[in-house]
């Protein structure tokens, strides 16, 4: 059974991740939620004012009264520079799905792959999740070997199972990593 604790801070070697705090909202905004590379391979759309920016971080910090909300800001020397989340999940087959981001400038320096790990230990440790997935578009390397590095394994392909933002078909790449 789960041990739902919701999104207690978790320290990396670089890293603060956190719960969203109503302030959040500009640094959200300037460092990734405007930016279009960011949100290509992403369900959301890129936010054009800053007022999108503020009712998602509104909502979300009413969201963490629940104990099985994990939703987190990662913060690097107090700046806000990415998100990571669990997206989906299980209760009856324990398993859930994260999905993250990360400012721009921030990219290729390893920090996604220290954040995910560090959530996967504790969804796995402190929760009890019997498996974590991600699934990435398949032009988005960067993004499945980030679920590489964290050691997940590849599991397949969904082919063509989403439309892109531009109208092309992309084939959903499946990871996952049981709790063993
Ligand atoms: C995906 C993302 C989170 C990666 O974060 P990051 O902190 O830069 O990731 P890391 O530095 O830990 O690892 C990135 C890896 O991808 C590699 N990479 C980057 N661009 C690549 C590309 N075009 N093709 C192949 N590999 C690529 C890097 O070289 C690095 O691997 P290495 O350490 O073996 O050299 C970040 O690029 C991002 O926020 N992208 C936009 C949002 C997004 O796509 N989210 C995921 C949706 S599934």
């Amino acid at each position: 059974m789960l041990a739902h604790k919701g999104t207690q801070a978790l320290t990396t070697f670089r890293l603060e991740l956190r719960a969203y705090l109503d302030s959040d909202c500009d640094m959200m905004y300037a460092n990734w939620a405007s930016d279009p590379e960011v949100t290509k391979y992403l369900t959301w759309n890129t936010h054009t004012d800053i007022q999108a920016t503020r009712a998602v971080v509104a909502e979300w910090t009413q969201t963490y009264a629940s104990p099985t909300v994990y939703h987190w800001g990662i913060t690097l020397k107090s700046e806000l520079i990415g998100d990571i989340a669990v997206v989906r999940w299980s209760e009856d087959h324990e398993w859930c799905e994260l999905g993250y981001c990360l400012c721009r400038r921030y990219w290729g320096k390893g920090i996604m792959t220290e954040a995910l790990s560090a959530v996967i230990r504790y969804l796995f440790d402190e929760i009890g999740f019997h498996r974590v997935q991600l699934r990435h578009d398949n032009l988005n390397m960067a993004s499945g070997r980030v679920m590489q590095k964290a050691g997940l394994r590849y599991e397949g392909a969904m082919k063509e199972a989403c439309r892109r933002k531009d109208g092309t078909w992309a084939d959903i790449i499946l990871y996952g990593l049981i709790n063993e």
